[in-house]
């Protein structure tokens, strides 16, 4: 078993009878929808779920698992999910993927939020490995670029899979994939993108989750808030 599927099937133990549960997206969250499956089908569990994903909801219905829309909930109990960085002070960065929106209303909803992840997610800081999507109205995309610039940002429009077009979120929007200087802090960084007019949501998830299960070498290391 490798470290991803352990921390999920780990992450899985936290889910009881009852609970609405919120799915995440990548190679980590899908152990984790596979072991809740598992539960249902051999320990009987009872839980409905909701998809931080197009693809997740997908594989959760297809391996049986009972999805609902966001849109019947203002709550949930647990939302499970990976992530791209990881920091010591527990803010990520998220979002490598199409579905930005619905990650983080997933992560603010839920009473709790764990992520789950292998080592090489940890990072000293946001931005290390990755520049920050940003997801922005379509049509302000350059009003929208011009002011992240002006606070020091650099990068442009993500482009698809093929190079031939631009990538479109699962909500319609456009992404800048964008680098900032080291000075600015995760919290200020946070701060000014959610103030930058034209953003419909960003990858920096400050202060939302509730703890980070990391596996290192088949060991499991819980970080609680
Ligand atoms: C999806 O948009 C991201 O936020 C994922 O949580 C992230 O890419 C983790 O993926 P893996 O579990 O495949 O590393």
């Amino acid at each position: 078993m490798n470290d991803k599927e352990l921390v999920a099937i780990h992450a899985a133990k936290y889910v009881n009878n009852g609970m609405l549960v919120g799915l995440g997206t990548g190679s980590t969250a899908n152990y984790f929808i596979e072991e809740l499956a598992r539960r249902q089908k051999e320990e009987n569990l009872k839980v409905i779920t909701i998809a931080s994903s197009q693809v997740s909801m997908i594989k959760a219905q297809s391996l049986g698992l009972n999805v609902i829309a966001l849109a019947q909930v203002s709550e949930i109990d647990l939302y499970v999910d990976g992530a791209d960085e990881i920091t010591s002070d527990m803010t990520l960065l998220k979002g490598r993927g199409y579905d930005l929106v619905l990650e983080k209303l997933l992560a603010k909803a839920a009473k709790q939020f764990l992520v789950v992840a292998d080592k090489s997610k940890l990072v000293d800081r946001i931005g290390t490995n990755y520049a920050i999507p940003i997801e922005v109205m379509p049509f302000a995309w350059k009003t929208t670029k011009r002011s992240l610039e002006a606070a020091g940002g650099v990068g442009d429009l993500r482009q698809n899979v093929a190079k031939d077009g631009l990538s479109i979120t699962s909500h319609g929007s456009l992404v800048l994939d964008m680098a900032f200087d080291k000075s600015i802090s995760e919290a200020s960084l946070n701060q000014l993108i959610n103030n930058t007019p034209g953003v419909v949501e960003h990858g920096i998830f400050y202060g939302l989750c509730n703890a980070v299960l990391i596996a290192d070498d088949g060991k499991i290391e819980e970080r609680w808030k």
